[in-house]
């Protein structure tokens, strides 16, 4: 069995953690313990979404982005430290919109001199996969050593396949060659003319096709039927590709003629399975190839219902464990980033001038 070795001498720390990477303004404080198998206990998880803002533009605009967080850190960052001692700053440096990290980068650094505590820096995409260890999973038989792992990060942003040997050693195995599978779901639904973020949009519209009665035989024949592709599919690597399959969909939307909410319906449908069975597949794929003993999700389109549900239905097929972080802690928020400096405390430095937002830093 593997030690994690500087987790051994820490006991009950308070960790304030800043995740200002895109949209969503995040403070969290978490309670963090133990040395083989660590304790989070949620103090508080605050997340101010901009959502409303960036509804008008289909999309996030950094600065505009930027000026939000730096109107609402203050404000939620003094909500989430009343009467509360800190005892570490953790917080997002990457990767994300430049502007928007130094926000978050610059806070907790004069938080940090005020208060004369350690900060540690986080990794965005570490910290979605390391959401996993709270909640259910302290309650359950997984161990943290449960390693090698493969981990499929799927975001607005990201889209990667990662081989994670333990907590601190990754590998990405393969990534989106385009767009993101999040950001594939968000233009989808921009096309369809449905609103943003279009993640949780395009799938409520899928659910409301299952909730319907199944067509008599003679119905059938008049059904639409709408057949999408699932790039790269068959290709023998772990990189994906979403922005043909958002082209298909325009294309599609374009030449049809019926354009009324079932037909929409059925075009969230297809796509959100075409973007599972690509991920599905390409992710147990890995898992095989490197011969692991866990499949760990995260990021915001692990939020997907149906991806969960067809996750672990495949995960009990192959009888390799899927990780997937609690719904509330897969999108963006804070708490992840309070795990992820708490299981990378080696990095902690009271050197503030160190810390430095990278928006292009890898895992
Ligand atoms: O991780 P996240 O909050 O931010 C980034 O790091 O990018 O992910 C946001 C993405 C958006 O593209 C959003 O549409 C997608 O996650 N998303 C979903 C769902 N909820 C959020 N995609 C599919 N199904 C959902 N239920
Ligand atoms: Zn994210």
């Amino acid at each position: 069995m593997k030690k994690i070795k500087f987790l051994d001498t820490i006991q009950n720390m308070n960790i304030l953690a800043i995740e200002t990477s895109c949209d969503d303004t995040c403070v969290a404080v978490i309670k963090a313990s133990g040395k083989k198998k660590p304790r989070f206990k949620i103090l508080s998880n605050i997340i101010s979404s901009q959502v409303e803002i960036h509804k008008k533009y289909g999309g996030v605009y950094p600065f505009l982005a930027k000026r939000e967080h730096q109107k609402n850190l203050p404000i939620i960052l003094k909500k989430a430290l009343k009467k509360i001692k800190i005892d570490l700053i953790a917080v997002t440096i990457g990767p994300g919109l430049e502007p928007c990290l130094w926000v978050g980068v610059n806070s907790a650094k004069d938080l940090a001199k005020k208060l004369n505590i350690p900060i540690v820096p986080v990794n965005h995409i570490e910290g979605h996969i390391l959401a996993n260890f709270v909640g259910k999973i302290q309650n359950s038989k997984f161990k943290i050593q449960n390693f090698p792992a493969i981990c499929l990060v799927v975001s607005g942003g990201h889209t990667q396949l990662i081989l994670m040997k333990d907590i601190g050693k990754y590998k990405i195995l393969g990534e989106t060659r385009d767009d993101a599978a999040g950001e594939c779901f968000d233009k989808v639904a921009r096309i369809l003319g449905l609103g943003y973020p279009g993640g949780l949009i395009v799938a409520k519209m899928a659910t409301k096709i299952k909730k319907e009665q199944v067509p008599r035989k003679r119905e059938q024949k008049s059904k639409i039927k709408i057949k999408l592709p699932r790039p790269m599919f068959n290709q023998k690597n772990y990189d994906f590709s979403f922005s043909g399959l958002k082209t298909a969909v325009l294309y599609t939307y374009q030449k049809s003629k019926i354009k009324n909410q079932k037909y929409k319906q059925q075009v969230c449908k297809e796509v959100q399975q075409a973007i599972i069975d690509v991920l599905l597949k390409k992710t147990i794929r890995a898992a095989k190839d490197y011969r692991v003993k866990t499949i760990i999700l995260g990021g915001g389109v692990s939020a997907n219902q149906e991806l969960r549900k067809q996750f672990k239905v495949q995960n009990a097929k192959c009888k390799i464990p899927v990780l997937i972080p609690l719904k509330n802690l897969c999108t963006d928020n804070a708490v992840m980033t309070g795990i992820a400096g708490y299981f990378n405390l080696n990095k902690k430095t009271k050197n503030w001038k160190k810390i430095k937002a990278d928006a292009n830093i890898r895992i």
